[in-house]
């Protein structure tokens, strides 16, 4: 595949294409040309194959695109051919709540160990992976080889906790303290917000609103 740089934005598309191919596979659908794939998307034909051109098209001229393939290979794009170790670090409410969704196994991400600094959530578990104190952090990143962090602790700590991160071989930072984080290059962070999609939301609200009155 062609060694070239995508725009974030393109990037950004690919797990909805992913999503839609997914259905798409399970339902047995073969092939779908990009004007159907685009009615169902409800994105246009010409932006699907200007996204799908970045990886060298993948379609076929009068037969459109082999879903499995297709599939297959933003899977492979999105780095979903491998697995990922994941721990969280924080065990309060949105911590738990993610780490009890288990569709993330299905894409590949294993979720591992869970750390607190409060010692009355220590030992309990959440489906079956345990809580451990913030002693045992680097030892249990290094021994299990994790891949992932996901900070689900408050503003205040967070910068502390990437620190120390910071001095593991943790590949990638899963932020959703609200604090941007200074971190050496080699650590991947994606900072997650989910106020900013409430807020997109409240932008079409009022968008939809003006174009009506
Ligand atoms: P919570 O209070 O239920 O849980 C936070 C947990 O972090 C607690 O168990 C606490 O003991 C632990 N903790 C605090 N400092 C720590 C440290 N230094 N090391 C290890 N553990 C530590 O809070 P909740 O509702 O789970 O939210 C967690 C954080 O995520 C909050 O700061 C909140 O602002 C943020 N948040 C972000 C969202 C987003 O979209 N980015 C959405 C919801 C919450």
């Amino acid at each position: 595949m062609e060694e070239k740089e995508i725009s974030q934005a393109v990037i950004g598309r690919l797990p909805r294409y992913l999503r839609y191919l997914g259905e798409l596979k399970d339902e047995g659908v073969e092939r779908i040309s990009s004007q159907d794939l685009s009615a169902l998307m409800k994105v246009t034909a010409s932006q699907i194959r200007q996204d799908f051109n970045n990886f060298g098209g993948f379609g076929q001229q009068g037969y459109g695109y082999n879903v499995g393939y297709l599939y297959d290979a933003i899977g492979k794009i999105l780095g979903l051919d491998r697995q990922y170790k994941f721990i969280i670090i924080g065990a309060g409410n949105l911590g738990r709540a993610l780490g009890n969704y288990i569709n993330f196994e299905k894409r590949g991400f294993i979720f591992r160990g869970m750390f607190d600094q409060n010692p009355d959530l220590v030992g309990n578990s959440v489906r079956g992976v345990r809580v451990m104190p913030m002693e045992e952090l680097e030892r249990f990143i290094s021994e299990n080889d994790i891949d992932i962090a996901v900070l689900t602790i408050p503003k205040t700590s967070a910068v502390s906790v990437a620190e120390r991160l910071a001095g593991t071989d943790i590949r990638a930072i899963w932020n959703f303290a609200h604090v941007d984080l200074n971190l050496p290059e080699r650590i991947q962070v994606e900072n997650v917000h989910l106020s900013d999609s409430l807020m997109k939301l409240s932008y079409n609200i009022s968008r939809y609103q003006q174009e009506k009155e």
